[in-house]
């Protein structure tokens, strides 16, 4: 993530920089700076913190200026340090860069670069200040796309010269920028809110699309010169509907991301050919890695669900017994650990205090304790030995949804890396590999029943209680759906194995109990079926999510979603999806407070 403004025309650019900036704080918020250019050179101020903490660092200096680029940090590479904070600058201090993305080959570039640049930060955009200036020759253009035909990596992009005063250079590359275009002046956003005071008429630049921006004119090519002819776009969104991207909560943008976040938590991690994935983070030598006898995934709430679909991950792939505890009891029951367990600590925030103080305990007692976060520099992140960020970008709605897909990903590749260091086989890797490839795209393919699911929800709003059941890995994915039904919509809801029914639940089936079943072609799909003719046979209604073209789930039910197929343990990351946007559909018709459902918070840092 990361929120990237940029002006250039005849008005001061720095209020119009700072404002924008306070509309893309929801992209990312651990620290924020700008650069102007200024009577004749280029001053840059960051500062660690909200943009408050930027606009009072600013709040003395002189700054006329009428062209300048902003940024506000969602960290990804090195730390929320100031020296980590955007713009980034080249050696001579002329050259200053924003950037959105993840530069994968940035410590190939940083060794190549060595001999003759000096770095001042840990982050993979500072590399490509001092490749633009390796490459620059007086034309900031051709440096731009000279340094980037070098690039391994996703960018959305915005770079200054000093001595050009006149221009500013755009570029994307899997990361979005939009143009507005005004009167003898023009912006360069993340997205459209910051712009929409000053202009709604907005050029959208495409993957592989370079902006060559002066006061009176804009030019887009692409890396190797080509000309691209672009349409202006008039967009009537309002401020607060650009921050959502024209969705009308941060929720459903969020669950909107997933495809393109899960990419973000893959890039660079497999290796296709190997049939494996590489964790760096996971900082353990072989020796270490085939030491370990059992794994304990700690966590809370949704994250302990994502941790139950990589038991069945670690467990088949790897053939390492593997635990989920449930933070806030594993902290106090005396836990029997020893150096050859391995616990991964998994939340989204990083701050969750009984995770936290789990970890401490795990630690204490001389296991090897990782971390699966999302925030950068959180708590989890810093007292862990190592570990891994699943990517998943600002996660703002309370209920998680993109993080909870990234993180069953991010298990998948370390149960898919410690498979492959002992029993697993090249092909079944290889397999699974492209399988992980090809989850974004079926993720598009949910996505798009959205107003079907709408349907569904319009269709059950009024009952009072639902049951989740699932087998096998659907298990998991049955209590996360049933877990966000309960969070946005506060209907009651319970999830169970589907194979527990007989033993007790049976008998709160009545057709005033509607039953959400996962009925996806596995190893257990006879034994599901089973199941579902008997709640059948009761009279409760019946939502199925089934694969597409199972004529016999749509026999069981009238409302069938169907989902695309793919390999067994990647099923929560497409089956999870329908129920997530069942859960919104339903509290946003009951008029809930979507983001933030009532007596929740996003971040649990009190026990
Ligand atoms: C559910 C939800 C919570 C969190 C839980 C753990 O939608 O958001 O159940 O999953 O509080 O939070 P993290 O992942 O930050 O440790």
């Amino acid at each position: 993530m990361c929120g990237i403004v940029a002006y250039i025309g005849t008005e001061k650019a720095l209020p119009i920089l700072i404002k924008g900036l306070r509309r893309l704080e929801y992209r990312g918020y651990d620290s924020a700076g700008v650069a102007i250019l200024n009577k004749g050179s280029l001053e840059r101020t960051r500062a660690v913190g909200r943009i408050d903490a930027l606009a009072s660092a600013l709040a003395e200096k002189d700054m006329a200026g009428t062209m300048g680029i902003a940024h506000t940090r969602w960290a990804t590479h090195g730390g929320v340090a100031e020296e980590n904070a955007h713009p980034h600058v080249d050696c001579s201090g002329d050259i200053a860069i924003v950037h959105n993305g993840i530069i994968e080959n940035y410590r190939e570039l940083k060794q190549q670069l060595s001999a003759g640049h000096t770095f001042k930060s840990q982050t993979d955009t500072e590399v490509l200040a001092h490749l633009i200036e390796a490459n620059y020759q007086g034309n900031l253009r051709e440096a731009v796309q000279k340094a980037l035909q070098n690039v391994r990596g996703t960018y959305g992009l915005v770079v200054m010269h000093k001595k050009e005063p006149d221009r500013i250079i755009a570029a994307r590359l899997g990361s979005p920028l939009v143009v507005g275009v005004g009167e003898g002046e023009y912006y360069v956003a993340s997205d459209a809110s910051p712009m929409l005071a000053y202009t709604q008429q907005v050029i959208f630049l495409d993957d592989g699309e370079l902006a060559e921006i002066t006061r009176d004119d804009l030019k887009i090519v692409n890396l190797k010169d080509e000309k691209i002819i672009k349409q202006t776009e008039h967009i009537d969104w309002n401020e607060a509907e650009a921050e959502k991207q024209g969705f009308p909560h941060f929720m459903l943008k969020e669950i909107f991301d997933q495809p393109t976040v899960i990419k973000d938590a893959m890039r660079g991690r497999l290796i296709a050919p190997d049939g494996t994935a590489h964790l760096g983070g996971l900082s353990m030598t072989s020796e270490q890695m085939a030491s370990v006898k059992r794994i304990i995934l700690i966590a809370c709430g949704t994250a302990s669900y994502a941790c139950l679909a990589g038991k069945y991950a670690f467990e088949r792939l790897a053939g390492i017994p593997t635990e989920v505890a449930v933070a806030s009891e594993f902290r106090y029951s005396d836990p029997i650990i020893d150096r050859q367990t391995l616990v991964f600590g998994v939340s989204q925030s990083g701050e969750t205090a009984d995770t936290i103080a789990a970890l401490r305990e795990a630690k204490r007692k001389g296991a090897y304790v990782r971390g699966i976060v999302n925030v950068v520099g959180s708590t989890i992140a810093r007292e862990t030995d190592g570990g891994t960020y699943i990517h998943a970008g600002p996660e703002l709605a309370v209920a998680s949804t993109k993080a909870y897909t990234n993180m069953v990903t991010v298990l998948l590749m370390y149960a898919l890396q410690f498979g492959r260091s002992r029993r697993l086989t090249v092909a079944t890797g290889e397999r699974l590999v492209k399988a992980l490839l090809e989850i974004p795209e079926k993720m598009q393919l949910v996505l798009k029943q959205s107003d079907v699911i709408k349907q569904l929800a319009e269709k059950y709003k009024a009952y009072s209680d639902f049951l989740y059941l699932g087998r096998g890995i659907n298990f998991p994915v049955a209590l996360e759906g049933s877990h966000k039904l309960k969070e946005i919509s506060y209907i009651h809801s319970e999830a169970y194995p589907a194979g527990e029914m007989k033993h007790g639940v049976n008998a709160l089936l009545s057709p005033e109990f509607p039953v959400v079943a996962i009925l996806t072609s596995n190893a257990l799909y006879d034994k599901m079926r089973s199941n579902i003719e008997e709640i059948r046979a009761r009279r409760a209604p019946l939502i199925i999510v089934a694969t597409e073209g199972d004529a016999a789930a749509r026999e069981l039910s009238d409302d069938v979603v169907s989902v695309p197929p793919t390999m067994e343990l990647l099923e929560p990351l497409i089956n999870t999806i329908p129920l997530q946007l069942f859960a919104y559909h339903v509290a946003t018709i009951l008029g809930r407070d979507v983001d933030r459902p009532r007596n929740l918070a996003k971040s649990v840092t009190v026990e």
